[in-house]
């Protein structure tokens, strides 16, 4: 059986910095599945989808073929056989992929894709329902967490060292939107698994929440 840990929390308290971290430390592949459900949105976007149509998205998100590959380490998400790694990381695909991912027909699209690479790689996944939902078994969840406040200036911090333009309570608003979608929708909500190790980042340095969850393992 390969080794599967779990990393669950909200948008920004820093899941995929610090899975990266510990995925290279231990030796395990680090799966985002962030990324694929903002590669769907990403189609969705592109086929110019009523994003409040839930019907036109389950059938629009079928024809998404999403696969993972990975290049020197680095998940790579191809869409239809394109790489889009490039087009994911936007504002305007995070907040389509929260809404679009309380489709149905869009987490069962990519659960199987998720639960395939985690039962043939020893990884750490991260997400909003993987120690919940896709991974009840894994050996270690965490879920990681921060305050909007630390989790938005975190934000804007990295826009602003990129010299793109940053509006801090624009940011703190959209977080705590997302914050709200995510944990409201009926399927997979955003929620700590009962058995899950609660991992407060607001006052951590990346080191120290490393070490903390690298001592759980
Ligand atoms: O982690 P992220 O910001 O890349 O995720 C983008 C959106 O995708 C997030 O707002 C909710 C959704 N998502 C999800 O519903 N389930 C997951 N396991 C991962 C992400």
């Amino acid at each position: 059986m390969s080794l599967n840990i779990a990393i669950d929390g909200p948008a920004g308290a820093g899941k995929s910095t610090i899975a990266k971290l510990i995925a290279k430390k231990k030796n395990l592949i680090y799966v985002d599945t962030g990324a694929m459900y903002r590669a769907v949105a990403l189609y969705i976007l592109r086929q110019k989808t009523d994003l409040e149509d839930a019907e036109a998205i389950a059938s629009v998100c079928r024809e998404a073929d999403i696969t993972i590959r990975y290049e020197d380490g680095v998940q790579v998400v191809y869409l239809n056989g394109e790489n889009v790694n490039a087009f994911l990381r936007t504002e305007e695909v995070g907040n389509t992929a929260s809404k679009t991912s309380a489709n149905p027909a869009v987490r069962e699209h990519l659960l199987s894709l998720q639960r395939k690479l985690a039962s043939e790689n020893d990884c750490i996944m991260d997400g909003r329902d993987i120690g919940t939902v896709v991974l009840p078994d894994a050996q270690l969840k965490v879920f990681l967490t921060a305050s909007s406040d630390v989790r938005a200036k975190r934000r804007y911090d990295e826009l602003v060292a990129k010299g793109e333009a940053a509006d801090f309570e624009k940011i703190k608003a959209d977080i705590e939107q997302r914050d709200y979608q995510d944990m409201h929708r009926e399927i997979a909500p955003l929620k700590q698994a009962v058995d899950a190790r609660l991992v407060d980042t607001s006052d951590m340095s990346i080191e120290e929440v490393v070490d903390t969850i690298c001592g759980l393992i």
